[in-house]
């Protein structure tokens, strides 16, 4: 399998390790809009090639991993379902864009290739999605992190927003792809709740799926170690990517 790779950041890099010690991958192809993020992850991995331009990593690879940008799903997306090249996107927060997300869908099923979310920073997700098929009345997806993520110096627990996943999206941008991903999975950016909180005992960004429903009641929790190639990430969402390589490549799908 011949793997493209839009962005050499933080998770680009961590998919690119990992691929190339799959004996799946044949050869990874590379693009960044900085070169010198190109040549950096180029250098680091025996089967990676850069790309002249987009359009020949769509051209020569069987599976796009987006790991840029918002900006990158909407410049190269429908070009990679166009070309009937699987996509996965990490910037998850740009489907919230509704016009966006069913254009992509419907290009994916005409050309019959398919879009993976994965599950970045969040655990439940499996979850959601299955109770969701039989009805969800309540999803809400609590975020607490350290005073200092948010600039504050707080002495005790503040709650800074409790509302619409929509909503929280444009207040507390930073919080986008874990807000999009369980809206996503679950009852959509209007209905899902979102908290997001101020709390000088948390040592680490700490995310709480709760959802009620037809099936019972779920309660997911996680603390996320960032990613030591960046600090804003959490290494759960590098994780989760490789995650879905494996489901791409392997035959038993788990979950
Ligand atoms: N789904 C999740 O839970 C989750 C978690 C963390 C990060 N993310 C998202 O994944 C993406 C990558 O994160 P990261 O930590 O690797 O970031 P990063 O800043 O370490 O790397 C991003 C790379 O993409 C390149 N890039 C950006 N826009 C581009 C464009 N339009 N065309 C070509 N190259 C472009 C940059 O030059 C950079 O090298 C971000 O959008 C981030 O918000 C998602």
């Amino acid at each position: 399998m011949i793997l493209g790779i839009i962005g050499c950041g933080a998770i680009g890099s961590d998919i690119a390790l990992f691929a190339d010690e799959l004996d799946d991958i044949e050869t990874i192809y590379l693009y960044d809009k900085v070169k010198e993020a190109e040549n950096r992850l180029a250098g680091r991995i025996k089967k990676g090639r850069i790309a002249r331009d987009i359009d020949e990593l769509i051209e020569r690879s069987d599976v796009v991993f987006e790991c840029a940008s918002q900006e990158a799903v909407y410049q190269y997306s429908e070009k990679v379902l166009r070309a009937g090249k699987d996509l996965v996107i990490m910037s998850v927060g740009a489907l919230l864009d509704d016009e966006l997300r069913e254009r992509l869908a419907g290009i994916a099923k005409e050309k019959r290739c398919k879009i993976y979310l994965p599950s970045g920073a969040l655990c439940g997700i499996d979850g959601i999605s299955a109770a969701r098929i039989g009805g969800l009345s309540e999803v809400t997806l609590v975020t607490t992190k350290p005073p200092e993520s948010f600039g504050r110096k707080d002495e005790e627990r503040v709650v800074l927003y409790h509302g619409p996943a929509r909503e929280a999206v444009k207040l507390f941008p930073q919080n986008i792809n874990v807000a999009a991903c369980v809206s996503l999975a679950g009852i959509g950016s209007d209905k899902t709740e979102v908290k997001i909180v101020s709390d000088p005992v948390a040592a680490r960004i700490h995310h709480k799926v709760l959802a009620h429903g037809r099936f019972g009641r779920l309660r997911a929790e996680v603390e996320n170690m960032p990613n030591p190639k960046n600090p804003k990430s959490s290494y759960l969402a590098s994780l989760s990517a490789m995650a879905i390589l494996k489901r791409i490549i392997d035959p038993i799908q788990i979950g």
